[in-house]
């Protein structure tokens, strides 16, 4: 076997273009360790690093935060992990023990945050640095392919969805069947929740019904407000199509006290109506990914629910066909990098 002393890793060459480029493979500093990314998710959430020109004079950034790989080296100071180890990443990697806002689950306002490829290097890459602190960890027996959606998009819609305060029985809306909604569809079932999946078009709908939607409602030709106030009322709608319009057309469908959960990020505002808050006492609520600890609690709950992505593989150098196919919601329902697909799989 040979050993190289350099890695393969994808940057955003210009807005929307990425590219294959050959680096040397870098020491882990102090905190660190070094990750041989075995597979890396491709996030709808990866567009606002890949659609963005770099900042003046900052290298090219790498992409990716959906990333399982094992450890091969370790940074000073880093202790309780081991070489060999099953790690993941996530968006927010970065916690921090001594950041008073991170000691009350608050990463989101980290003095000294550390976002995956955005702030940092992601996993669109053979090799990667990672804050030890940030480190999830991945059973061996999870198919690395498998486990990468569930860091970011399983993630978020986990912890957005038990923390919705909807109870068992409830009536749970799921809009938006790409990365985040299809696994969204089976953890809102497995909580016991009746499910609705809304998408847009009839070809989505056998496979939301297979995933656990107990209804699936098409926008293309359905009054969404209509529907889901036909069964009672929506308790939470969880808004993941980055669409505003899309977004706002739930609220006059959600219940009394009902909750639109927005984790898209559209481009365009979500415009409401006074009116559907006001009477009915309604909410409209954002979310955020999760904590490392959040992510461990995901990951057990979809293992032992058998909760499994559906992903479709890509090779590292056809990333930039990954992506543009992620941005034209046409992967069924993710798009998962793989770096070595012969060597992939759960054991080593
Ligand atoms: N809050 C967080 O922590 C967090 C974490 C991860 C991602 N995100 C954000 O969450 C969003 C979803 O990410 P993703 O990776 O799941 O994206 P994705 O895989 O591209 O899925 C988005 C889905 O939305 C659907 N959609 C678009 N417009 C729609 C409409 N009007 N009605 C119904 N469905 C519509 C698309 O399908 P069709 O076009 O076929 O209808 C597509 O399947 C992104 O905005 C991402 O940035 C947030
Ligand atoms: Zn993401």
């Amino acid at each position: 076997m040979t050993i190289r002393s350099s890695y393969r890793a994808v940057v955003v060459k210009a807005p929307g273009q990425l590219e294959l480029v050959e680096r040397p493979i870098p020491k882990p500093s102090h905190g660190q360790v070094r990750i041989r990314v075995e597979a890396c998710g491709v996030c709808h959430s990866d567009s606002a690093t890949v659609e963005r020109d770099a900042a003046e004079g900052a290298p090219p950034r790498v992409p990716g935060h959906e990333v399982v790989g094992r450890i091969e080296a370790l940074g000073d100071g880093v202790s309780g992990w081991n070489i060999g180890q099953r790690v993941g990443v996530g968006f927010l990697a970065g916690e921090d023990r001594s950041c008073p806002s991170c000691r009350q689950g608050d990463i989101v306002n980290c003095e000294n945050p550390v976002i995956t490829g955005m702030t940092t290097d992601g996993g669109y890459a053979e090799i990667m640095l990672a804050e030890a602190r940030g480190l999830v960890r991945v059973p061996d027996d999870l198919d690395a392919a498998e486990a990468a959606p569930l860091l970011c998009a399983g993630l978020t819609t986990f912890n957005a969805l038990r923390n919705s305060g909807a109870r068992a029985g409830d009536v749970v809306a799921i809009h938006g069947l790409g990365g985040l909604g299809h696994l969204a569809v089976q953890f809102a079932n497995r909580m016991g929740f009746y499910t609705v999946a809304i998408a847009r078009g009839a070809d989505k709908s056998e496979l939301a019904l297979q995933l656990g939607a107990h209804r699936y409602l098409d926008a293309k030709v359905e009054n969404v407000a209509e529907v889901l106030r036909g069964l009672g009322g929506a308790k939470v709608v969880l808004g993941t199509a980055p669409t505003g319009k899309g977004m706002s057309e739930t609220v006059p469908g959600l219940a009394p006290r009902g909750k639109l959960v927005v984790v898209a990020v559209p481009g365009e505002p979500i415009e409401l109506n006074a009116i559907d808050l006001v009477f009915g006492g309604r909410a409209v609520v954002g979310a955020l990914t999760g904590t490392v600890a959040d992510n461990e609690q995901a990951l057990a709950f979809a293992r032992l629910q058998n909760i499994r992505p559906l992903i479709e593989t890509f090779p590292l150098e056809q990333a930039q066909a990954a992506y543009d196919r992620m941005m034209r919601a046409d992967v069924r329902f993710r798009a998962v990098l793989l770096m070595n697909p012969d060597h992939a799989g759960a054991a080593v």
